[in-house]
């Protein structure tokens, strides 16, 4: 398996006998050759941070089990990603009400995942985030809505025959998790009209 992204390829391999993944950022080659190794180097290690604090805050991600300048060698989450999942489930309110309590997990930790599509979640009997290359530390309202915000336009894109159900489950399970979910649902709220406004 070979999956080329816009800022990485990934490449299965195996690492001390176990399934990984090996993320490697791509050479951009309109920058200048040092330049384009620092950056591959600090978005490498921001991911990789952003890895060990969601994990500490409670929420399943993949392993690092090894790095070097550009790459993370990840372990390899066995599962059904969740884009798939959906689609053929019956429990999707059970699904959505995981990734509701894994986002709050994340916001009440000051994290923003930075890319919550159905693409970028593993489900094997819970759920597991991956992919926190847009990830940053946050605790803006601003920042943690439109986090939610991006979530609600890739379930209504691929899901649209369930978005409304999942969505109200999402929400349901965020405001559990999240002592400061109202805050940021009234900012969500603001970047909805401002969007529909805009067109
Ligand atoms: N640790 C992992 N375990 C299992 N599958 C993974 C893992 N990391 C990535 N993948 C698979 O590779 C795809 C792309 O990886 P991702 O980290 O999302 O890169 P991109 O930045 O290109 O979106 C994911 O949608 C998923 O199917
Ligand atoms: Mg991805």
């Amino acid at each position: 398996m070979e999956i080329r992204g816009a800022e990485a390829v990934l490449t299965e391999e195996t690492y001390e006998g176990k399934p990984a993944i090996r993320k490697n950022r791509i050479k951009k080659a309109y920058r200048l050759p040092k330049l384009d190794q620092t950056i591959r180097g600090e978005r490498t290690l921001a991911e990789e941070r952003l890895l060990v604090r969601a994990r500490r805050a409670g929420v399943r991600v993949p392993t690092v089990w090894t790095r070097d300048k550009t790459s993370l060698i990840l372990e390899k989450l066995p599962g059904t990603r969740v884009k798939e999942l959906l689609e053929t489930t019956t429990r999707q309110r059970a699904v959505a009400a995981a990734i509701g309590r894994a986002v709050g997990k994340l916001h009440r930790a000051g994290i923003i995942h930075g890319d919550l599509t159905t693409s970028n979640m593993i489900w094997d009997k819970d759920i597991a985030f991956i992919d926190f290359g847009l990830g940053k530390m946050s605790r803006s309202a601003e920042s943690q809505a439109t986090d939610l915000y991006v979530l609600k336009e890739a379930l209504n894109a691929a899901h649209s025959a369930h978005a409304a159900s999942l969505w109200e489950a999402i929400v349901h399970e965020y405001e559990k998790e999240y002592p400061d979910a109202a805050r940021v649902l009234k900012q969500f709220a603001i970047i909805e009209r401002r969007r529909r406004y805009r067109g």
